[in-house]
């Protein structure tokens, strides 16, 4: 695994829209695995300011996002497609038909399941796929385990999980317990997985993560099997290496 390490959260999410940019460049119609949360704000802040000034151009562009909470409406604010729109997509010229995003609101959730993944062999799998991480080590939802799924599936989040995301909800209660998660399968077939890590809160799964050891309990470190990956980190997230 490729690291870099930068000073600060702004430059980490400079470097990292800096290489997506590259990408889109590069490939105008490069198919994105996109991922929510704190960490890809600043890093989606910033595609959107290159589309305004250099007409950066994602009319191509196709994405598939890692994950949504399952159930959850599309209009609540707490969705992930409701994040997306918010911080990428109503800044860019992506036309909505090219984003996936599994849908919270389905009421056959298997049959959604297998359909992302469908969709996403259809497109060839991703050129770029962007990753965070959980304290607990999770990428996507994909949460600490004795077996992890290769599949799209549905999820039981754990405890940690919930807690750690009770801080975009009123109270702990309205986090849903269930998630639609891509699986390994599609994250590992990414030809370049592009993982940002900030804070020192992850300082000590990041020390995990480089350990030189792969175990299904903290997933992201299955991550070292994979040819092509980039950690973009911040300082205080590369505190104990
Ligand atoms: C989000 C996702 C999660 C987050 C992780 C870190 O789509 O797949 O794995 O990347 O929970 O979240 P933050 O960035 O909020 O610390």
């Amino acid at each position: 695994m490729k690291k870099i390490i930068c000073k600060t959260y702004e430059e980490m999410s400079a470097e990292a829209a800096f290489i997506i940019a590259n990408q889109v460049r590069t490939k105008p119609d490069s198919v994105l695995g996109l991922a929510t949360g704190s960490t890809p704000i600043g890093t989606y802040k910033r595609l959107a300011e290159e589309h305004k000034k250099t007409g950066l151009d994602f009319s191509q562009v196709k994405t598939f996002n890692l994950d949504e909470y399952y159930p959850i409406k599309r209009d609540n604010r707490q969705s992930y497609r409701y994040f997306m729109d918010e911080n990428l997509f109503s800044h860019v010229n992506i036309p909505p038909s090219n984003v996936n995003i599994p849908d919270g609101e389905c009421s056959a959730p298997e049959k959604e399941c297998s359909d992302y993944d469908s969709g996403l062999n259809k497109a060839g799998g991703t050129d770029l796929q962007l990753l965070g991480i959980g304290n607990n080590g999770h990428i996507a939802f994909i949460e600490p385990g004795e077996n992890l799924p290769l599949a799209t599936g549905l999820v039981e989040l754990t405890q940690d999980t919930i807690t750690a995301n009770s801080r975009f909800f009123e109270k702990e209660e309205d986090v849903p317990k269930k998630a639609i998660s891509m699986g390994l399968s599609g994250i590992m077939g990414s030809k370049h997985i592009l993982l940002l890590i900030s804070g020192k809160a992850k300082a000590t799964v990041v020390k995990e993560l480089f350990s030189g050891k792969v175990t299904t309990q903290i997933p992201a470190t299955l991550l070292n099997l994979h040819p092509n990956v980039t950690v973009i980190l911040d300082e205080e997230a590369a505190g104990l290496l």
